[in-house]
């Protein structure tokens, strides 16, 4: 069966089995920044975004997604030109090996698009989901909120422009 959809804001007809999560979709897809981590929905290694609300794709049907918006880490920033989430991991050392950035950072994006001013408790229960072998939670704790922060900034500095 096929599968239109939007990834990272270009549009996709894949062909896909009935039965195919969509995890393995996106990463055969070529969008390997989506992990695959426990396969059961409890790690969230393998976030996206789905029409704007965080989800694991190792527990969505593909077939569910017809027509929907996908955001995968790959859509919210480069190495070149990182996104504000992404680059306050780094600052904050809230990346080891790495494998579970891409979920976190989708479930972040999630809390500063709806709550733009999350207190370290709002950033707890969003990250809730997205589990952390290596930096342990503290650090990535203090990169949201000061994305949050940085992000404030660049929003006055931009009005400051007009
Ligand atoms: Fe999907 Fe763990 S791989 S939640
Ligand atoms: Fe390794 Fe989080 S940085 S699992």
């Amino acid at each position: 069966m096929k599968l239109n959809t939007r990834i990272n804001g270009k549009d996709f007809s894949l062909e896909i089995k009935p039965n195919a999560m969509l995890v393995d979709v996106l990463r055969q897809a070529g969008f390997k920044g989506v992990k695959f981590g426990c396969g059961e929905g409890s790690c969230g290694a393998c976030a996206v975004m789905i029409n704007g609300k965080p989800r694991n794709s190792c527990i969505t049907v593909a077939g569910s997604v017809e027509g929907a918006e996908i955001l995968t880490v790959e859509g919210m920033g480069t190495p070149e030109k990182p996104h504000i989430l992404q680059q306050a991991f780094v600052d904050a050392g809230s990346t080891q090996c790495g494998y579970c950035n891409p979920g976190s950072l989708i479930a972040a994006k999630a809390l500063l698009d709806s709550n733009p001013n999350p207190t370290a408790d709002d950033v707890k229960d969003a990250l809730d989901g997205n589990l952390c072998r290596c930096t342990g939670y503290v650090k990535r704790i203090d990169a949201v909120l000061n994305a949050a922060e940085a992000a404030k900034k660049t929003k006055k500095s931009t009005r400051g422009k007009k």
